[in-house]
């Protein structure tokens, strides 16, 4: 079987990991990278640090308005599915690379494989939430990391192709926990005690493009009196610069470029909480069993709220400030997110491929 694998941002890369490595035991994999992250920090860095295949197309698509960039995508994608003819195509989390590469393989009748399927924020104004419902509803084999999911999409009809399989990233995160903790010199580079600090990403389009909610976040993180490692996308270094924020931070905050992951993983592990508006993050904080106060209204982690591990503050200024100072977990974690993901994935795609 020929599996045409379609990435093309940070967290897709980080889905792929395990999944790659598992599938090549058994199938041809040929890797696309959309190039949607194209930034060395967001894309090469990680190809470098995980040893992530080479891919053997790369389309450049960068960045562009929403359309822009899923239309460029559609074109690219079609013309390499058209030349490699697959018999599948493998699909990551909930980016506009995820969608693209979905739409152009369904619209050639290409089976379509959704890992982490199912998620829902039912917040329709995310372009991550139209990429979620829009790739659900055309896969065929839809690759789900909680019960949850699997109810969200029994929900919205969907119950034929749909796999209870765990968390690709989880697998991840316990291989190389141990490997970073060796590796990294983050906490050394940037003179940080272990539990002395708060870990703060910002990249969410609601909370970026919009003045107000980046005023309130930032205003936040300067009023808290702990250092606040704040690893910030490049989207979000550009409104800082745009409104006039980066002049006004106060001296707690250390601005940095995106971490690799090893370097990330250290961050999180040792910090006492963080503060992010990415899924990603949110889940690996409550792996890593670091309290997570999560800069939006809603989650499509709910377990890890209901866990009480995670804490929705929104962009609200006084309650990020009262839940960084005050938020501890109370309950002991259940186990969410499952083991040995990718293994299932390619255990599933082999009966798929026998049957
Ligand atoms: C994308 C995903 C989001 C994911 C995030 C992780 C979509 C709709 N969203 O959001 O779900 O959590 O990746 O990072 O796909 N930029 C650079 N360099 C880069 C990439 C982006 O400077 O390498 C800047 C550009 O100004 C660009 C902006 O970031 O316009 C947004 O990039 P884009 O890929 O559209 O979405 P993300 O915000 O990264």
């Amino acid at each position: 079987m020929k599996i045409v694998s379609i990435i093309g941002a940070r967290p897709n890369f980080i889905k792929s990991i395990a999944v790659s490595r598992e599938i090549r035991k058994e199938f041809e994999e040929i890797l696309i990278h959309t190039g949607q992250h194209y930034d060395y920090e967001m894309s090469d860095l990680f190809f470098e640090e995980l040893r992530i295949p080479e891919p053997d197309y790369h389309l450049g698509i960068g960045s562009g308005m929403q359309g822009e960039q899923v239309g460029k995508m559609l074109i690219a994608i079609e013309a390499v599915l058209l030349k490699e003819e697959p018999d599948l195509a493998l699909v990551y989390g909930d980016t506009n690379s995820t969608l693209g590469g979905a739409l152009a393989a369904a619209k050639h009748n290409i089976p379509v494989a959704h890992v982490e399927a199912g998620l829902r924020s039912f917040d329709r104004n995310m372009p991550e939430e139209i990429n979620r419902v829009l790739t659900d509803h055309i896969s065929n084999l839809l690759f789900c990391p909680t019960q949850v999911t699997v109810d969200n999409l029994a929900k919205e009809g969907i119950t034929e192709g749909v796999c209870l399989v765990g968390d690709v990233m989880a697998d991840t995160l316990e291989y190389n926990k141990e490997i970073a903790e060796k590796r990294s010199k983050i906490l050394e580079e940037l003179g940080l005690q272990d539990k002395g600090y708060l870990v703060a990403t910002v990249h969410r389009q609601s909370n970026t493009d919009n003045r107000e909610n980046l005023k309130n976040i930032i205003g936040a993180f300067c009023e808290l009196d702990c250092p606040i490692v704040f690893a910030a996308h490049p989207r979000t270094v550009k409104y800082m610069k745009q409104y006039g924020f980066c002049k006004k931070l106060s001296k707690n905050i250390r601005l940095i470029k995106p971490p690799g992951y090893m370097d990330m993983l250290k961050l999180m592990s040792h910090a006492r909480k963080i503060l992010t508006d990415s899924g990603g993050i949110q889940k690996e904080a409550y792996m890593l069993k670091v309290p997570c106060i999560t800069l939006r209204e809603n989650t499509e982690w709910v377990e890890t709220v209901r866990d009480g591990w995670n804490v929705l503050v929104g962009p609200d200024r006084a309650r990020i400030i009262k839940m960084a100072r005050e938020f501890e977990p109370v309950s002991k974690q259940g186990d969410i997110f499952g083991r040995g993901a990718a293994e299932k994935i390619t255990r599933c795609l082999k009966e798929v491929k026998a049957g």
